[in-house]
């Protein structure tokens, strides 16, 4: 086993702690540290984006960050985003607009919107599909998705 480092962040406003091996990824840390799992793992090498997470406000896959890496620094997950009781603006459009259906890749595409819509609270049509380019999903074959964007950007068709 290697050497354990001891680790300090803020995740969704709470301190946490930990003595992770340095290999240990950002997902598994958030996942099994933290029991926050609604960041999740579908290829665990950055194609798919159902892991992202806001690591200083940018949108990351956890899957490629090291938990070391995110030491002293500020992660949000799509727990830290809304719930169940009150759900976020691109929350509630995801499901005003079927932008999901089985569910796993939406944590990911929610997190990724949120940022996009921060950055750029009016984006063209171009922009949101650039925007969604990083998520896969194997479901909804992404117009609920885009629907969804338009809405949480206040521009519906
Ligand atoms: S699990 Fe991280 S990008 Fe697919
Ligand atoms: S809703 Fe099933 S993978 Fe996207």
């Amino acid at each position: 086993m290697m050497d354990e480092v001891q680790i300090r962040l803020r995740v969704n406003g709470a301190d946490r702690r930990g003595r992770v091996e340095p290999r240990l990824t950002l997902a598994d840390f958030l996942r099994e540290h933290c029991h926050l799992t609604g960041t999740h793992l579908g290829c665990e090498h950055g194609v798919c984006g159902a892991c992202t997470v806001l690591l200083d406000g940018a949108a990351v896959r956890a899957c490629l960050v090291l938990a070391v890496q995110a030491d002293g620094r500020e992660v949000t997950t799509i727990e830290g985003l809304g719930t169940p009781e009150n759900l976020s603006p691109v929350q509630v459009a995801f499901q005003e607009n079927h932008g999901l259906q089985c569910g796993f890749c939406t944590p990911g595409f929610i997190v990724s919107v949120t940022a996009l819509l921060r950055d750029n609270p009016d984006p063209t049509d171009e922009e949101i599909r650039a925007g969604l380019s990083g998520n896969i999903c194997r479901c909804t074959g992404y117009q609920g998705i885009f629907k969804a964007v338009r809405a949480a950007a206040g521009n519906t068709p």
